[in-house]
């Protein structure tokens, strides 16, 4: 029996349920919000000009772009030289989106169940009653759905025109989405809803017709990996424990997934719950071979979301972790880059730390010293009961802590250098200074999914004053999940349309390449994000979406506009 079979009535998934809208009651919604409004046809923007390419019969966008930068070397004298380079690239986006699946592990907790719950609603267009009045779906914290972008200026006015960012290049419209997934837990997904207790009840009601019949399918339980009291929810289980036969199951759900849903393409996700960090061995999960090898021998330090990611990177469909654990392991990401697949993570950054990223920025650029971030969160949501065993916990404070490094490694004069405490004190340091981080996570079962995240940032001001702040933020924590999860998988599946290749300045550029198999752009949607090894991890929210911004106007031959606004400065 094909395992997509047991997750859907009929052997369809919710994408093929619309039918049953008019029969449950349901409030549909007047006007569409604009964020889940769809593109104009052939889409919004054309760019004039040789940069740019329109080749409608190959359906694709072939664009020019000049890579600027500068390199800068220190002189034996200790004075730094700067050298301007350019670097010419090609790059061709294919404009055929196509139907996308988006495979879910962990599809019966609270983000997998509100994610199928807001395509829903918003496909069908569903409002539900709140004590506020009639409440529209929408895609409202999405920043590929419900932010835009400074595309360049009305030549009359001078005024900025700004876009949806989804009308930049054709990307999915998650209301296409056809939703799937796993899930150790067998609950269908009305009762799964109602467990998560996300939701409002109106919503949820009129929700059922669609979601009573969808059933997760069976997934990978390896026990010492999560929580032990998450055991008296797995009861959905792929049996027996050969690792090598569990990766050709998964392997087997998804090839099955795409070829019953006539998908062209599929992104697999983990939002199952966070698992303990896997040792790193010698031998076991270094290398591919190793990796690969280690599962044929079922070997313990196997995860269950590295099989996932092993299965997807196989397939060649993406794979994204949003949650903190080490799932590529050296291993996983030299097979993927070995199978051209394509990788993003770790951990969905939705809360405290996109504040803590922004605000660190802001008091280091504006020349203030933090000298301590101390952190205290407590929610009530399964996901919380799972991060009160240590080991879980610990996979999530690493995730955490890494978030200020970078900005805190660019002010040398905030914040010394390790050579120049080294010398200092005559005591080898391997880390430069760094402001105390410390963060702490409870288990609070009544405050269910709106979790309490308390900071305090204590800093350094002129002339030895002090500064502290206290900022409190209460936050439903699947509702902040869900949106990067469309963008993780929009951005995605977008960037497996990318090609690129060099222009040299002298002879033939050669074949369009995909793009490297890391797939670093979406840092902006993550906690803790994976890069191409040997490259520095930016975490600051700014540069994450400018990098963003700018490689959507690469792919259309526009340069970034930049904040330097010369029209305005100049008579
Ligand atoms: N704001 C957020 O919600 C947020 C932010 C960052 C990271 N995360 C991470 O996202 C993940 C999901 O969060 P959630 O609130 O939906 O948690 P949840 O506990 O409600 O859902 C997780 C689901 O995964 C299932 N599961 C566990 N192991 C599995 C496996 N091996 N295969 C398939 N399913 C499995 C569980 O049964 C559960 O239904 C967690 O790891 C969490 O740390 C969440």
């Amino acid at each position: 029996m094909a395992p997509i079979a047991s997750t859907t009535t009929n052997g369809d998934s919710f994408a093929s349920t619309r039918a049953t809208a008019a029969t449950n009651g349901s409030v549909t919604g007047a006007a569409v919000h604009a964020t889940a409004r769809r593109s104009p046809p052939g889409g919004l923007i054309q760019v004039d000009g040789s940069q740019t390419v329109y080749d409608e019969a190959n359906g694709e966008i072939r664009s020019r772009f000049v890579d600027r930068g500068a390199e800068v070397t220190k002189t034996p004298e200790g004075k730094l030289n700067v050298k301007r380079t350019e670097r010419v690239f090609e790059f061709k986006t294919d404009t055929k989106v196509g139907r996308v699946g988006l495979m879910l592990v962990g599809l019966g907790g609270n983000n997998g169940t509100t994610v199928v719950a807001t395509v829903l609603a918003n496909r069908h267009n569903i409002a539900w009653h709140t004590k506020e009045g009639l409440q529209q779906p929408n895609y409202i914290g999405s920043l590929v759905r419900a932010s835009t972008l400074r595309l360049g200026t009305d030549p009359e006015t001078g005024a900025d025109v700004n876009v949806p960012f989804s009308d930049m290049l054709p990307m999915v419209h998650p209301n296409d989405l056809v939703v799937g997934g796993w899930d150790i837990s067998a609950l269908p997904l009305d009762k799964a809803m109602e467990r998560a207790k996300v939701l409002e009840y109106d919503l949820q009601r009129q929700l059922v017709p669609y979601t009573k019949d969808i059933k997760p399918m069976p997934s990978i339980y390896y026990p010492d990996f999560i929580a032990a009291n998450q055991e008296d929810r797995a009861d959905n289980l792929i049996p027996g424990a050969d690792k090598a036969k569990h990766l050709e199951r998964i392997r087997q759900d998804i090839r099955d997934f795409k070829s019953k849903e006539g998908l062209d393409k599929v992104v697999v996700l983990w939002t199952a719950n966070t698992e303990r960090y896997a040792d790193i061995i010698e031998g076991v999960n270094d290398t591919a071979d190793n990796l690969l090898a280690s599962i044929n021998e079922s070997h313990e330090e196997v995860s269950p979301s590295t099989i996932f990611a092993v299965a997807s990177i196989l397939e060649g469909v993406p794979f994204i972790n949003g949650a903190p654990q080490n799932t590529f392991v050296p291993g996983a990401i030299e097979l993927a880059e070995r199978q051209k697949s394509f990788i993003g993570g770790d951990d969905f950054k939705s809360g405290q730390t996109k504040v803590k990223s922004v605000l660190t920025e802001f008091l280091v650029n504006a020349g203030i010293k933090p000298r301590a971030i101390a952190s205290y969160n407590h929610l009530g949501n399964n996901d919380g009961k799972n991060l009160s065993s240590q080991r879980q916990f610990r996979s999530k404070e690493i995730s955490k802590s890494s978030v200020v490094d970078d900005m805190v490694a660019a002010n040398n004069l905030l914040y010394k250098p390790a050579a120049e405490l080294t010398a200092e004190t005559g005591v080898v340091h391997k880390q430069g200074e760094h402001p105390d981080h410390l963060v702490v996570i409870k288990y609070v079962p009544a405050v269910g999914d709106t979790k309490r995240a308390m900071d305090e940032y204590y800093s350094e001001l002129g002339m030895g004053g002090r500064n502290a702040m206290f900022i409190t933020n209460e936050c439903e924590d699947s509702l902040l999940a869900t949106p990067l999860i469309f963008d993780l998988t929009i951005l995605a599946e977008l960037l497996t349309r990318v090609s690129y290749r060099e222009v040299p300045a002298e002879g033939d550029a050669g074949d369009f390449q995909p793009l490297y198999s890391v797939l670093s752009l979406l840092s902006f949607m993550l906690k803790a994000p994976l890069v191409k090894k040997g490259t520095e991890v930016v975490n600051s929210l700014n540069r994450q979406r400018n990098a963003l911004d700018q490689f959507l106007k690469a792919c259309l031959g526009l340069d970034h506009s930049t904040d330097l606004l010369l029209n305005t400065r100049l008579w």
